[in-house]
């Protein structure tokens, strides 16, 4: 158990209990801690029109970006019916726009356990703008 990061996972398994997946039943949360200290939550939120439903970890990045922060310096994603999961494709694009380098994403289960991943190796190749 590393105490360093029981609060994002406390965090985040706050917002996964709120986690709306009628649908899929695979409910998520996700927590940054941002540049500024403040922790952020998100859980997914799905929709009757399937495609319309969100991610957690955008569902955070939207709280962060909302309370006027740029910068994730650690982004925790925890499943209720998963060991660990992994961010999906679309997000790790999100969290790429708001990540640099030193950035850590955390997978994380409900006991504690975690896996340390860095965003260029997580989406190598990412897609820049030209100059
Ligand atoms: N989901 C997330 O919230 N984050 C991920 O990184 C992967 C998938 C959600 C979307 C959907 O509501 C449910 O998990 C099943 O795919």
């Amino acid at each position: 158990m590393m105490k360093k990061y029981q609060e994002l996972l406390k965090s985040a398994e706050n917002a996964l209990a709120n986690a709306y997946a009628p649908y899929s039943q695979f409910k998520v949360g996700a927590a940054i801690r941002a540049q500024n200290g403040k922790i952020y939550q998100g859980c997914n939120v799905e929709n009757v029109s399937y495609p319309c439903g969100t991610c957690a970890e955008s569902g955070a990045i939207a709280a962060m970006v909302a309370d006027g922060e740029k910068k994730i310096r650690e982004i925790l994603i925890v499943a209720e019916k998963k060991a660990k999961i992994m961010p999906c494709g679309a997000c790790r694009q999100r969290i790429k726009e708001f990540a640099d380098e030193k950035t850590v994403i955390i997978s994380a289960d409900v006991n504690g356990n975690f896996d340390f991943y860095r965003i260029m190796d997580l989406l190598p190749c990412a897609f820049e703008e030209l100059e």
